[in-house]
């Protein structure tokens, strides 16, 4: 059989560019820091998180030097903390956000970052960011899964004070 010269030219590009994309899509799934969020945050009782040694209080936690964990408690509509006051953490630090959802699945967003997680009720999403120094608008949060009525409305910041100014106080809000 004979393929015609200009056929096999056109197969040719044909199979590269579905290679081409394969790769894309590849280097978007698992490329550039990406990663899936998995079980490691472990399960809480969304009924009862009131009565959770963490997100009875939620806040930031200090871990270790520059090491924090936030604890943050999605619902309809505000991240608590987040919405009605900012999440605070220290500049140049190393911080794991812990965050479920007390209702309904949410999103939890830091804007302008690759810091992006789905908050499931009976879940804990786990992410670590790094933080540089401090910024005087700081980072803001949004809620990326439709939840309800108010979705449109459900958004929080983090405020990355400097480490001068970081105190006990401010660890847990
Ligand atoms: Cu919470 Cu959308």
């Amino acid at each position: 059989m004979d393929i015609h010269r200009y056929e096999k030219i056109w197969l040719a590009g044909a199979l590269l560019l579905i290679v081409g994309f394969i790769a894309t899509v590849s280097y978007g799934a698992v490329g550039a820091g990406i990663e899936m969020v998995n079980d490691e945050g472990g399960q809480v009782d969304p009924a009862s998180l009131d009565d959770h040694p963490r997100f009875g209080e939620p806040g930031t936690y200090q871990s270790g030097p520059n090491e924090y964990d936030v604890y943050v408690v999605a619902q309809q509509f505000a991240f608590v903390p987040g919405t009605q006051e900012p999440i605070r953490v220290p500049a140049n630090s190393r911080v794991t956000f812990h965050v479920t959802s007390r209702d309904v699945t949410h999103g939890f967003e830091v804007v302008g970052t690759n810091a992006n997680t789905m908050a499931i009720p009976g879940q804990v999403a786990t992410i670590t960011v790094e933080f540089g120094d401090a910024t005087e608008d700081g980072y803001g949060l949004l809620c990326h899964e439709y939840c309800g009525a108010a979705h449109h409305a459900m958004e929080g910041s983090i405020e990355v004070v400097p480490q001068s100014e970081w105190n006990e106080s401010m660890a847990v809000n």
